[in-house]
């Protein structure tokens, strides 16, 4: 369903990727790993259309990525990605429901039909009573939960994940990749899922390993 192939990115003089590939399908979830600065960061960003590959193409749905305009790629990332961050970024002054329902309102449905929307999705994410709670009033993991719940609620067709844990401590870290990795399954899409944690990685279907800014060509195979 998302293809990059043979994806390749330089910042200045410093190449961040180099022959970096990677393919995930509906259902599926994948661990980019690597070390600090091997190019997980920006392989997920060409992957997601949010930086423009200086060369290999990036595929959705059959549609050429790295070949739509900026407005084009803007709209791919509203209707059918969903991102989520190392820190979620909650807006404070918003319980953790409105900030789940935050995207559906800033695309136009109606505040009670978004609150309902976002509503159903804490349960799955065990946020079920702190619909309520202020950012300020959560945990780091239940805080991170409701980021999860806002990078789901427009139903994308693929999480993007980027250190999603790296706040966290390791029990929490667990129960958020737990949750992320089932709900999004759950929901039939695809996780691409950045982490140099090998106890997160081991929780996808399969690990791509980047190193100096090009993927392993043998993908790891977890079972
Ligand atoms: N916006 C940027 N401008 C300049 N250099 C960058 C930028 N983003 C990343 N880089 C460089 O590209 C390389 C890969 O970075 P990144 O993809 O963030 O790695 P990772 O996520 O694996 O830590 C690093 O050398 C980094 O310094
Ligand atoms: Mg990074």
């Amino acid at each position: 369903m998302l293809a990059g192939a043979d994806l390749a990115k330089n910042y200045g003089r410093t190449t961040a990727l180099h022959h970096a590939s990677l393919v995930v399908d509906r259902g599926e979830s994948v661990a980019v790993m690597g070390p600090s600065g091997s190019g997980k960061s920006t392989l997920l960003y060409c992957l997601s259309g949010v930086v423009m590959p200086d060369g290999g193409e990036v595929v959705f749905d059959g549609v050429r990525v790295d070949e739509l305009s900026d407005a084009g790629r803007t709209d791919l990332r509203r209707s059918d990605f969903g991102f989520v961050f190392q820190f979620p970024g909650l807006l404070p002054e918003l319980s953790a429901v409105e900030n789940a329902a935050l995207p559906l309102m800033l695309d136009g449905t109606a505040r009670r039909d978004a609150v309902a929307r976002a509503r159903e999705l804490f349960p799955s994410l065990g946020l079920d009573g702190l619909e309520r709670r202020r950012p300020g009033e959560l945990s780091g993991g239940e805080a991170q939960r409701v980021g999860i719940a806002r990078a789901l609620v427009l139903a994308p067709a693929v999480v993007f994940a980027d250190e999603p844990t790296g706040s966290l401590d390791t029990r929490t870290g667990d129960e958020v990749i737990s949750l992320l990795v089932s709900t999004v399954k759950d929901r039939q899409a695809a996780l691409v899922l950045v982490t140099h944690d090998e106890r997160v990685a081991k929780r996808c279907d399969r690990i791509v390993q980047v190193v100096d800014g090009r993927t392993l060509p043998e993908p790891k195979r977890v079972q």
